[in-house]
């Protein structure tokens, strides 16, 4: 594989040059207050704009923030991440209204060199994540107009077959930024020859969302410990009742058919925290796994379970993390998430987390983030590269 990377393009001179950098912005908002929650996103970029700034290109930054439909949605506006973004960089961001109209065009051209623009949502525009080849050309033909250069270093959003990520490229001298770079640097850890044992402790909402990188996962790990909202139907296919809680009927046998053909490797919890409510101060207790009572719904794993999953993490060499254990989100629900989060910093292991819900989950537990290995910027991303996918992103970087 041959990616060039920031440094070729640093060395070929990029002083008075626009170099249009695809970034993956997309921070969490509060909902009620539109503020920016955590910045991890936007601080794991600043590594390549401010070599960019320093080496004298006039850097335009482009990325999405959450799902709008094709047209400009005022919720989704990226200019409170612009604010931020300079308030980090420590200099002014001019701020684009749109993303390849007037107002890019005018703000890209009034750029001095060392300085910085950040474009609006990409995705207020239809041609970005348009499935018609010709429509998302037309689109990244208007965007790569913008730049002389290119720099991916939107990690989060390679798995994406999106015009800034996928067709930008084909149409500019393109490398990877220093975050997509380290990125993948570390993810090729896990998936070349991990240090064993190799243990990963997978949660999140849905078994579906997860089976694909289960299935490419459970031949080459040594233990998978399962928890949060997916643990259900997994504990269902042993043949426990588990109340209300989550559970996805229809994916039962498949959990049941990956724990007959890898006996003794996935762990499930051996106790939960069942409460009367998906509410912050819903009654709850512990209850041992197999005895979930039918009015009430798992909400995060026990205290046993998180021991258990602890004593294993204490003897791994190399460990992934990747979805929450619990509710986190409510304190009543985050001692899983919390518990599990910590046995993985103290372990004397190469741990990797992975992306989105876990990333904002080791901030905002206020756990320290440098004792993690590596924290990845993307959720999706990061569990489609340890599937062996070929990501559209990293693709368009290889010729
Ligand atoms: C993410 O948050 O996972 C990335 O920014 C990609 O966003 P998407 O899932 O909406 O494509
Ligand atoms: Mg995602």
């Amino acid at each position: 594989m041959s990616i060039r990377d920031l440094d070729d393009l640093l060395g070929e001179g990029v002083s008075g040059r626009r170099v249009l950098v695809r970034a993956d912005l997309n921070v969490p908002l509060d909902k009620q207050t539109g503020d920016i929650t955590d910045d991890g996103r936007i601080r794991a970029v600043l590594p390549t704009l401010s070599a960019l700034v320093q080496a004298g290109a006039k850097v335009v930054v482009c990325s999405h923030l959450g799902r709008p439909k094709g047209a400009p949605d005022p919720q989704f506006s990226l200019r409170p991440v612009a604010g931020r973004l300079g308030e980090l960089l420590d200099a002014p961001v001019h701020f684009a209204e749109d993303t390849v109209g007037d107002s890019a065009r005018s703000t890209v051209a009034e750029l001095a060199d060392g300085q910085v623009a950040l474009l609006e949502n990409l995705r207020f525009n239809k041609g970005e994540t348009s499935k018609d080849d010709a429509e998302r050309g037309a689109f990244a033909d208007q965007l790569a107009a913008l730049g002389d250069a290119y720099v991916d270093d939107a990690f989060g959003a390679v798995h994406r077959k999106h015009a800034s990520v996928h067709d930008v490229p084909a149409r500019l001298p393109h490398v990877a930024g220093r975050l997509v770079l380290r990125e993948v640097e570390v993810l090729s850890k896990l998936t070349g020859a991990p240090e064993r044992p190799y243990v990963v402790v997978l949660g999140g909402s849905k078994v579906s969302d997860k089976l694909a990188v289960i299935e490419a996962l459970l031949p080459t790990v040594d233990r998978l410990l399962i928890g949060g909202g997916m643990c259900f139907t997994f504990l269902k296919a042993q043949g426990h009742e588990v109340g209300t809680s989550l559970l996805e009927e229809e994916m039962v046998e498949t959990c049941r058919n990956l724990m007959e053909r890898a006996p003794g490797k996935i762990m499930l919890p051996v106790d939960v925290v069942a409460a009367d409510a998906f509410a912050p101060d819903a009654a709850h207790d512990t209850v041992p796994a197999d005895g979930i009572p039918s009015h009430r719904l798992g909400l995060d794993i026990g205290p046993e379970t998180v021991a258990g999953f602890a004593a294993v993490l204490s003897q791994a060499k190399t460990i992934f993390w990747n979805g929450p254990m619990g509710v986190f989100e409510m304190a009543a629900f985050a001692d899983g998430t919390r518990g599990v989060a910590e046995a993985i910093t103290k372990a004397d292991a190469f741990s990797v987390v992975g992306g989105g819900d876990s990333a904002a989950a080791v901030r905002a537990l206020g756990l320290d983030e440098s004792s993690f290995g590596h924290i990845s910027t993307g959720g999706g991303a990061s569990l489609e590269y340890l599937e062996g996918k070929t990501l559209p992103g990293i693709a368009a970087l290889e010729n």
